[in-house]
This record gives structure tokens, C-alpha cells and sequence, in this order.
């Protein structure tokens, strides 16, 4: 089975990612770790408790992380308070019996790396606060880390602002230090895919009739941000939205759902209309060699039957 670390601010998105790979029988999900991001550190800590013990995997261990970006004190405020629209505050499921473990995010990195004997691929769909600041207490990390996944950053789309995605402009130093680290192996998952990674109000009645804990809570999340994103953004389907972290879950079972580039990935860190853009070399310009694969696409029919299928059928 394929081992990873999901590293979430949770998050209706970061949700269904938690449920695809704790459920999918090729995948073990070692452990969640959890940042500041769509919420406070408590509030995505303790949704990402609600959801895996909703779906009886309060044995996967969460180890919270840092509760602010590596360098900026006042940036951001939880998304919450900018986009109320996509996110619960509190995920509407029963409270968690699980509880986060001692250990820090970071902490936990470092030692799991270090001692690891088999790949797990690092997998953060939220702000790359915890993943900078292991690299930060132990450069060496790059060496111990197979694989790669990040979701964040766009080419053609933005979200957060007119040139940046949220999880690279919410911590955009931490992103910097990331792409400049030196992972070997290392695939970004920008908007110009996971726009392609929708989910229909049609697939969310599918997943609630099935019945399955798992279904329906995704359908609950999925609708949020269908109704959500109504307000928010202009999608070509109204009737559908992006689950953007799914896909790098999706990836992991199915590689070719998403088509990969390999080009130089920069983040902007002092632009002041540009600050958190990934600036991804598609023409060459840089003469810097290609850090990343980056997906540029991804096949909404494949990623669609993928998360039904799994969700209603383990
Ligand atoms: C990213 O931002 C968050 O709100 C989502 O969970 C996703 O990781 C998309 O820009
Ligand atoms: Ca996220």
C-alpha cells in the first residue's frame, strides 16, 4: 500500500482528501498533520479529528503545527474571515472522541522521516508553514522525503487574490523555502488542475444515497462549497464546485488523472500586487532547471468516478 502524510488546514476540500486516503484500500494514510490556514490551528485540528473519527479512523494519528506563517505575524487571518462561504468553523459532525497527539507537526516530520524504512509520500494541501519550518530545523530533510505533493499555487488562476492561490499567498516565505529546498521528487497541483477536479450536485446525491458515513458527509462538504462558490467565484458550472486537495489524493492512485510539466516554480514573496504568486517558468525564461511537475490539467470524468466510487463503495 501506498503510505503518505496528508498535512491539511481543514477545510471542507482538505476533508474529502482525509476520507479518499484513509479509505482507499491502496493507500495508508500514516498520519494527518494539521496548520493554520482555512482556520485557526485549533479549528483545523480539531475538524480533521471530527472527520476521521466520523469515518472510524480515529486510530490515524494528528499532531497540530504551527498556528501562524514561518515569517509574517499579522498575515493572514484565517480565511475564514475573508471567504466565509467554502469552509464550516466547525465541521457539522459530532464532536471528536479522538485527541491530537503531544507531538508537534514539525516534531513529527522530522523523526517520522529520519526513521522512515518504506516511501511516504508528503502530501500538504494547506499553507507550507510546518514543511518550512522542518526544512528549517533539518535542511536534510529533502534526502529523506520520496515523493512530493503539493496542492497550491496557479498559472492561468488565481483565487485569493487576482495573482495568487490561498495556500501559497497564506504563507508565502514557507512556499519559497519549500520550492527552493531541493526535494527530488517533488509534483505541484495548481488551480489551472484542481479547476478541472469538480464535483456535481448530481454525484453529491449519488454519494448520499449510498448511505456510507463517508458519502455523506463528502456530499455535505461538496454542497457547501457548490452553494459557496456560487457567491464567490465564476465557474463555468454553477452546479459544481473544485475539491481542490482530492486530487493530490487521486494522483497517488491514479497517476495519470493529471497531466505534469516539468518547469521552475519561484514564489513571489515582496510584490505588492503579486505577493504569494508561484511563478512557474512555462516558457523557459528563468534558465533555472525544472524543480517540479506541475499539473496543468486534469480529467474531471476520472477524478469524479474516483471519488464517488471510493467513498461510497469502502
Ligand atoms: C486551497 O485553499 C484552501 O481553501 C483549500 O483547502 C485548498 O487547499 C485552494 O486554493
Ligand atoms: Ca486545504
Amino acid at each position: 500500500r501506498h503510505k503518505l502524510i496528508l498535512d491539511v488546514d481543514t477545510g471542507t476540500d482538505d476533508a474529502v482528501a482525509i476520507m479518499l486516503a484513509a479509505l482507499h484500500p491502496t493507500l495508508e494514510l500514516v498520519a494527518c498533520t494539521t496548520v493554520n490556514g482555512n482556520r485557526t490551528i485549533e479549528q483545523t485540528t480539531d475538524n480533521t479529528l471530527r472527520v476521521l473519527d466520523h469515518i472510524g479512523r480515529g486510530d490515524i494519528p494528528v499532531h497540530a503545527g504551527l498556528s501562524r506563517p514561518i515569517a509574517r505575524l499579522d498575515f493572514p487571518i484565517p480565511r475564514a474571515e475573508r471567504d466565509p462561504g467554502v469552509h464550516f468553523v466547525e465541521m457539522p459532525l459530532a464532536p471528536a472522541r479522538s485527541r491530537a497527539k503531544a507531538t508537534d507537526a514539525v516534531e513529527f516530520l522530522i523523526e517520522t522521516y529520519r526513521a522512515a524504512t518504506e516511501p511516504i509520500t508528503l502530501v500538504p494541501v494547506g499553507p507550507l508553514s510546518n514543511i518550512a519550518s522542518a526544512l528549517a530545523l533539518f535542511p536534510k530533510l529533502v534526502d529523506f522525503v520520496p515523493e512530493v505533493v503539493i496542492m497550491g499555487g496557479g498559472h492561468a488562476v488565481s483565487n485569493v487574490t487576482p495573482s495568487a492561490e490561498f495556500n501559497i499567498w497564506a504563507d508565502p516565505e514557507a512556499a519559497a523555502l519549500v520550492f527552493a529546498a531541493g526535494f527530488r521528487n517533488l509534483t505541484l497541483v495548481p488551480l489551472d488542475a484542481t479547476h478541472k477536479a469538480v464535483i456535481s450536485l448530481d454525484q453529491c446525491r449519488v454519494l448520499r444515497e449510498s448511505g456510507k458515513p463517508a458519502a455523506i458527509a463528502a456530499a455535505t462538504f461538496v454542497e457547501k462549497r457548490i452553494e459557496g462558490y456560487r457567491s464567490y467565484q465564476t465557474l463555468d458550472d454553477q452546479d459544481a464546485a473544485p475539491i481542490h486537495d482530492a486530487l493530490c489524493v487521486h494522483h497517488l492512485v491514479e497517476r495519470n488523472v493529471i497531466e505534469t510539466f516539468d518547469y521552475h516554480v519561484a514564489v513571489e514573496t515582496t510584490g505588492a500586487l503579486t505577493v504569494g504568486r508561484t511563478v512557474i517558468d512555462t516558457n523557459f525564461r528563468s534558465r533555472q532547471p525544472a524543480n517540479a511537475k506541475v499539473a496543468m490539467n486534469a480529467d474531471t470524468e476520472r477524478f469524479g468516478r474516483f471519488v464517488v466510487d471510493t467513498l461510497t463503495r469502502f
